[in-house]
Formats: C-alpha cells, sequence, structure tokens
C-alpha cells in the first residue's frame, strides 16, 4: 500500500536505491503517514475500554491507563511531525480513513474478548514501526536518499522533544525509533500479564530492588521482547 519493500540486508538496500523501488521523500513520508495514523488507534481504545471497565467494576486499574493513553498521544504527535512536512493525496486521506474505521472496529472488538492478543499484536506493529525507522536512519547514513536527510524539522517536533535549534531529520528519527521501542517494550510487556488481575503496570512506578533489574519509564534497563511477568515485582 505504501511501496515499501523491505531489504534483508545493507547490500539489498543499496540495490533497491539503484532500482525503480527507490525510496524517495514522497514514499518514506506516505509510509510514516499510514504506520503512524494507525498506531494511535490501540492505546486510545485501550485506554479507553479499561477506564470504563474500572468505573464499571469500582475497581482500580492500577495505572495502566495513563501509558495507554500516553501511547496514543504519542503517536499522533508522530503523526503531526509528519504532516508538517507532507501533505497527504486526496486518494491517501481516503484510503487511511477506510483502514482507521476497520481497524478501529475490529481492534475494539478483539480487544474485548482477548486484550493479551491485541497488545501481542501491538507489539509486533511497534517492531515493524522500529524496522521501519532503522531502514530509514540507514539510508540516511548511506547517503541514499539525501533529500530526506535535509528536510527541515517542524517547530511542533522541536518543542515536543525538545529538540536543540538545529536538530536534523536523522536526529528526530531517532527519538521516534526510541518511542517506537518503548511501545514496542510495554506492549509485550502488556501481553505477559494478567490484563484482567490485580497486575500493576510496571513502567508508571519504577521499584528499586537490589540486584533485581525492573521496567522504567525511560530506555533504563530496556527489553524490546517485554518483561516476562516472573521478573516482575508486582
Ligand atoms: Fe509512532
Ligand atoms: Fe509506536
Amino acid at each position: 500500500m505504501t511501496g515499501y519493500t523491505e531489504p534483508h540486508d545493507k547490500s539489498e538496500q543499496i540495490a533497491i536505491a539503484n532500482s525503480a523501488e527507490r525510496m524517495t521523500v514522497e514514499k518514506w513520508m506516505a509510509r510514516f503517514i499510514v504506520l503512524e495514523s494507525v498506531a494511535g488507534i490501540p492505546g486510545s481504545v485501550a485506554g479507553c475500554l479499561r477506564h470504563l471497565r474500572s468505573l464499571r467494576r469500582f475497581r482500580r486499574d492500577m495505572a495502566w491507563i495513563e501509558t495507554l493513553h500516553d501511547e496514543a498521544y504519542n503517536e499522533k504527535m508522530h503523526l503531526l511531525t509528519f504532516l508538517k512536512i507532507a501533505k497527504p493525496t486526496l486518494l491517501t486521506r481516503v484510503s487511511i480513513y477506510a483502514l482507521q474505521i476497520v481497524f478501529a472496529f475490529c481492534f475494539t472488538l478483539v480487544y474485548f474478548l482477548y486484550p493479551n492478543i491485541c497488545h501481542r499484536f501491538v507489539g509486533y506493529l511497534e517492531e515493524e514501526a522500529v524496522k521501519t525507522y532503522t531502514r530509514c536512519i540507514d539510508d540516511m547514513e548511506l547517503g541514499l536518499t539525501p533529500d530526506l536527510s535535509n528536510l527541515q524539522v517542524p517547530q511542533i517536533a522541536i518543542d515536543y522533544w525538545n529538540l536543540p535549534i538545529d536538530a536534523n531529520f536523522y536526529v528526530l528519527i531517532q527519538y521516534i525509533r526510541a518511542d517506537e521501542a518503548k511501545h514496542r517494550e510495554v506492549n509485550h510487556t502488556f501481553a505477559n500479564l494478567e490484563t484482567r488481575g490485580n497486575d500493576r503496570n510496571p513502567f508508571a512506578l519504577h521499584i528499586e530492588a537490589a540486584n533485581v533489574p525492573q521496567p522504567s519509564k525511560t530506555l533504563e534497563n530496556h527489553r524490546g521482547v517485554g518483561w516476562e511477568r516472573e521478573d516482575l515485582i508486582l
């Protein structure tokens, strides 16, 4: 849909850059905008359903809602940043709109029944985002898309990530990839927890434990594949 071909290694990446499938600035932006417009849905749906469940059952949610809504807001900032750089065509907007309706409906339905499967799915979706941004960073390092490196970073991104005023697009993509890596860790961890039980969100409150590393809000002690339930102080 976005005209993106995933290379398996650097030599294939260079070969793609010299072929008709070459990634242009327009194709990168289309890929980012499609990915980000879908990525903002899960955190919002999951946060909303958990919020309603907490109200319905007169029970605490153990701090999951805030992290889920933070994720959705963060994804929306990714989208708004790219929209400042590129304006999607009417056809792209209509396709995204249709995709959002289908995805939001299916995700809501499945989250209601199988929340763990949904968090696992989002973990893999985030993995896909990490791979896309890594490939984008490699492309810029290899000088395959010079126009991309020269793009100006929008003010909205400088304010949101507290970037230096002269930050370039290469730096911006590294910040966004770090966000995606965090979403991947959080969602794979949530998938390992008892989503309907009393398990607390281990990312909301960092617990210092001697010789037992625990998750944090930052990339400290980062585990891309998520944390196993037995490794967590819950
Ligand atoms: Fe994102
Ligand atoms: Fe993400």
